[in-house]
Order: structure tokens, then sequence, then C-alpha cells
């Protein structure tokens, strides 16, 4: 595939590995080749990475429903320094870009982030937003535009390269997506998981609240990335329920310019390689009608 620009950046394809579905990403090379990862991922974006580690929520952390995923996990990770010492070297033999996904108590936390970020070779950040500010009551940072304008514009002032905001799918989304835009962030990913609920067990009985992802959530995303389009000019990046090469081309024929996958490397190891190829074939099958999308 050619060099895919995503606003002022270049990849070497669209494609990007989400945040959290890789683990700490030291399993990628057990199941893709060197080759793969490298005709295949544009980008690896890291598992949520906070200041402090954090121990993540009690089992069950992941339930199967009929087409989607609903997980748990409590952002579990070990602390962004302990995340460049020991697994960060590893990950950077890869030869591919280095997106790291951060997500913070306050907005504090999230600039000292950016600051010690900012000093290693980093290729971007991913903001997840879908966090609650404890500063403010734990409300979400995603519910509330005028504090994503302060996290963009701190993060911005500190981070030089490419700049990510990972959208809530519920609360003031188009809103959200302005503030981001006026403070200089180079690229939306629309959007994170949707608030969910399983039952687990009957007896005892057994709940699971989590975040739905997975082929269940794709045309609610794609409605999102569709609508959004309209609203903003910045790339947006898909995520939500990417199985296919067909699933990348209805998101980019929606208005998105990237794609993330996700739920789809819990199925399957290699669907990047899969999706990745069936997308440029599909591509080619349809050039007309891209470049009309896009005229
Ligand atoms: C097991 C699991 C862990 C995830 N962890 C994170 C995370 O740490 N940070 C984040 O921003 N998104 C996280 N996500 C959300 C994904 O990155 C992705 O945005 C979402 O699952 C929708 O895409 P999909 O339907 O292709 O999975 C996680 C998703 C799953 C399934």
């Amino acid at each position: 595939m050619k060099n895919w620009a995503i606003g002022n950046f270049t990849f070497r394809t669209p494609f990007f590995l989400a945040s959290g579905t890789w683990g700490l990403g030291d399993s990628l090379l057990k199941y893709l080749t060197p080759e793969e990862v490298k005709l295949s991922i544009g980008a690896f974006i890291t598992k949520g990475l906070s200041l402090e580690p954090m121990e993540g929520n009690p089992p069950p952390r992941l339930f199967e429903t009929p087409c989607g995923l609903i997980n748990s996990i409590g952002l579990e990770n070990p602390g962004l320094k302990t995340y460049l010492e020991k697994y960060y070297p590893r990950l950077k033999t890869l030869q591919v870009p280095i997106i790291f996904n951060l997500h913070g108590k306050t907005l504090q936390e999230f600039f000292e982030m950016a600051e010690i970020l900012a000093k290693y070779d980093v290729d971007g950040l991913e903001l997840n937003i879908s966090c609650p500010n404890v500063k403010e009551g734990g409300i979400f940072f995603s519910q509330r535009p005028e504090l994503v304008y302060e996290l963009v514009k701190g993060v911005r002032e500190r981070f030089q390269k490419f700049l990510i905001v990972k959208l809530s799918p519920f609360g003031p989304v188009f809103e959200v997506a302005k503030a981001a835009e006026e403070a200089r962030a180079d690229a939306l990913t629309v959007a994170n998981t949707y608030p969910a609920l399983g039952i687990v067990s009957y007896q005892p009985l057994q709940i699971i609240r989590g975040g739905l992802s997975g082929p269940a959530i794709k045309p609610l995303t794609l409605r999102l990335v569709f609508e959004l389009s309209k609203e903003v000019n910045l790339p947006l990046i898909a995520s939500g329920g990417i199985l296919s090469g067909k699933d990348a081309l209805d998101y980019y024929l929606c208005g998105a310019k990237a794609f993330q996958i996700g739920t789809a490397n819990l199925i399957d190891p290699k669907a990047p390689v899969k999706i990745s190829q069936e997308f440029e074939t599909m591509v080619r099958k349809y050039e007309g009608l891209l470049n009309k999308s896009t005229s």
C-alpha cells in the first residue's frame, strides 16, 4: 500500500492497532512477522497508560455478546514510567510508529505525561477522554467541551508531534470535537466503546458493566463519523467494529481518513494483515467511487 496521509502526517498504511487490544504489545511479534507488521500496520497504539500504575477491575473483565464484546478492564496498566522502561524498548524494535494512549485523573496528570513523552522518541499521543476527572467530582472529561479544550491546549503546548483526541461516543460529542479542533489537535479517533451491561451468571447473579465493542457498534460509530465529517475539518480515524476491508471502506466513504483495528485482533491476531489486504483490493476495485467521494 502506498503511503497514507492523515492531515500533515504520513503513515505506511491507514490501519492502526487500537489501544488495549494487544495487551502491552509485547505479544505482537508472536503472531505477526516483521514483514506483516511493516506491510499492514500504519501505527501501534499502546494500551491506555496513566501516570501511576492502576490495578484495574476484578473479574469478570470480558463478556461475549452475540455480535460484540463487553470489556471491563478498568484501565489496568503498569504506569507510564514502568512502561517506558520495560516495554517500550522492545516495541521500538517493531519499526512501526508508536502512539501512546493516555488517560489521567486530572489535567495536571495529562500534562505531566505529555512533558515526559515530549522528551522521548515517541511518534504521537492519543488522549482518552472517557475517564473521570477527580477534581470535578468524577465527571468524565468527555462530558465537558471546555475541559477538553483546556486539556488539548495544555498537551499541545508540551507535545508538538501527532496528537489525537479519542472521542467518547456519548455526551456532547460534536461540541467536544470542535473544542479539540480549536485547541489544535491533529486528528480525532471516533470513537471509544459504548456503555453496556451483560448477565454473566444467574446463580449467583453476576453482572458485568463495561464498554461494548465489535460489529454491534459499527452502525452507531459509522453514523458518528458521517455526521462529524460535516462538522469538523480534522481527519477522523474510525474505531468501531472494523473486521473486514469492507468495514474500512464503509468508514472511508463516510469521511474517515484512517482506521483502527480493535476487537478483530482478539478474534484473529492476523486480522490486520487480512483487513489491510482486503481494503487495498477494494480500493482498486472501486477507485472511481473513491475519487468521487473525496472530490
Ligand atoms: C479489551 C479492550 C481493551 C481496551 N482498552 C482501551 C484502552 O486502554 N484505552 C482506550 O482508549 N481504548 C481501549 N479500548 C477501546 C478500543 O481501543 C477501541 O476503540 C474499541 O474497542 C472500538 O473498536 P473495535 O470495535 O474495533 O474494538 C479497549 C477495547 C477492548 C476490547
